[in-house]
């Protein structure tokens, strides 16, 4: 059992777990992930490691309340513990001195953003960071990222805060501007395929974390399976980054819809009866 040593609530719907582990806290690095079950009879899910304390023996989740699990997960307090947790998963971010990356997270992907800024700032690179929200009350940790950025942009939909639109707008200003040798964006599968298509058009190296449905995270089922660059892989053993202007994104977001009718009816029949509506989920 893995405890939860301390539990916040970031924004609405918007969760931080510290939870004590000290061999995923050891290995942990920048843009790997976890695969938890809250309870033995849960299902598998993915999180990015956002954080870690390698003498603490703990890491960091930051999870949105998306159906069922993580909506169940969000019920744990500080004391309670998660029955599986299995990681570091996948490669870790390509982190090498580029230049200037400039680096976007949309949501709660701000989470997964922070450890790669840090870790491209301490190659010596330029980091410009473009963070989008929804709306203001949707906006944390932009006072973690602030250390990490020479220049950190804030956009909201709705224009409470920061300026009003997509990430896609100061991210052309910039390409427009020239001289970013490497974009990384993080974040909703539209987000990054809108960001993909522009920097396609100025020609500008951009990575992407995909996030398939997963099961096992270690290449033994195929439900993780991405076309990038026309061959097929498992994003859990073979990303989750990958070079954004060769992924099918098409193929990825048809996959994501596959189990939406079992995802809607699972979270139903779990908010009626608990989880002795599990056996038939
Ligand atoms: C490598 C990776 C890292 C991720 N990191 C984070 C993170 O740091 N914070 C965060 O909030 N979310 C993260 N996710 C997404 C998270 O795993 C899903 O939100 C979660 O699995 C939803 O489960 P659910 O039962 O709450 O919702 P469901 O109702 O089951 O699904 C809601 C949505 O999540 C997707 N999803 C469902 N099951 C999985 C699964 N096993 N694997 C991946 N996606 C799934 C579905 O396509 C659906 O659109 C990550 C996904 C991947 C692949
Ligand atoms: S999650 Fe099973 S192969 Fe990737």
């Amino acid at each position: 059992m893995y405890r939860i040593i301390e539990r916040e609530e970031l924004a609405p719907g918007i969760h931080l777990f510290k939870v004590e582990t000290p061999q995923v806290a050891r290995k942990a690095q920048a843009g790997q992930f976890v695969i938890l079950r809250v309870d033995e009879r849960g299902e598998r899910i993915p999180l990015t490691i956002a954080d870690w304390d390698r003498e603490g023996g703990s890491i960091t989740i930051v999870f949105m309340e998306a159906g069922k699990t993580t909506i169940k997960l969000a019920t744990l307090r500080a004391g309670d513990s998660i029955a599986n947790f299995v990681g570091p998963l996948g490669n870790p971010s390509e982190i090498e001195k580029f230049g200037t990356v400039l680096l976007i997270a949309g949501g709660f992907a701000i989470a997964t953003i922070v450890p790669i800024a840090r870790a491209m700032k301490e190659e010596g690179n330029r980091v410009i960071s473009i963070i989008g929200f929804r709306t203001r009350e949707l906006v944390f940790w932009e006072e973690r990222l602030g250390p990490f950025s020479d220049e950190l942009i804030v956009t909201t939909d709705d224009g409470s805060y920061g300026r009003k639109g997509m990430v896609t707008e100061p991210l052309v200003g910039l390409l427009e501007g020239g001289g970013i040798d490497r974009v990384v964006a993080i974040g909703p599968t539209v987000m990054m395929r809108a960001c993909s298509q522009t920097t396609q058009r100025y020609s500008v190296k951009t990575i992407v974390s995909l996030n398939p449905i997963m099961v096992d995270g270690t290449g033994m089922c195929g439900c993780c399976r991405v076309s990038v660059g026309g061959e097929t892989h498992f994003a859990c053993i073979d990303g989750p980054e990958f070079d954004a202007h060769l992924v099918d994104w098409d193929l990825l977001m048809a996959r994501q819809r596959i189990y939406l009718d079992e995802e809607r009816v699972s979270l139903e029949l779990w908010e009626r009866q608990g989880d002795k509506g599990h056996a038939k989920a």
